[in-house]
């Protein structure tokens, strides 16, 4: 399959999973599972000669897809200097890495606001992903996590976002000052 009908296909599956299921634990299992297909067909969408970048700074670059309905899917590295701001997209999310080693948080909020203020968040869980594996960023407010390469090694993945998050604003929490900031990717 080339480039586009991978992603052409990836892209009907999940349309068709969120028309049956929505964006529920059962669909975004089943969401899981494409993107599982979407890493055995790395080779045949990645162009190794694209510039990546970290989702999080201006270098990030075009989305593989997008489109009016919000779905996007992005390409995304995560270099073992430093862990991420810890942060949301007000999206959901299904994370695929396809090479490296990722260390990544899933925070939680505790507080019952869903924007920047005051907010309290406590880590949950940390996990290293590799390669197949897949994570769930859950609809927000709780689509809130930190990643970096792990084991001196830069981690390469896949994200589908149910929302455009090239478009939307960000919160970056601070735990120790209980506040969250709303960060403007293009501001
Ligand atoms: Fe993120």
């Amino acid at each position: 399959m080339s480039e586009n009908s991978v992603i052409t296909t990836f892209i009907e599956r999940v349309k068709t999973i969120l028309r049956e299921d929505g964006e529920s634990p059962a669909g975004f299992e089943r969401i899981g599972d494409e993107m599982r297909w979407l890493i055995d067909h790395r080779d045949e969408v990645i162009d190794q000669q694209e510039p990546q970048g970290n989702i999080h700074d201006r270098r990030q670059s075009a989305p593989l897809y997008e489109d009016e309905s919000g779905l996007t899917l992005v390409r995304a590295s995560f270099g073992p200097e430093e862990l991420t701001p810890i942060h949301s997209h007000g999206a959901w999310g299904v994370i695929g890495v396809y090479q490296g080693s990722d260390r990544y948080q899933v925070w939680r909020r505790n507080d019952t606001g869903d924007g920047d203020g005051a907010a309290s968040v406590e880590l949950v869980e940390e996990r290293i992903l590799g390669p197949g594996d897949v994570a769930l960023l859950p609809p927000p407010p709780q689509d809130i996590h930190a990643q970096q390469g792990h084991d001196g090694e830069t981690a390469y993945e896949f994200v589908l976002f149910g929302r455009n998050v090239m478009q939307l604003p960000r919160l970056y929490f601070d735990p120790e000052r209980g506040v969250a900031e709303e960060i403007a990717l293009n501001g």
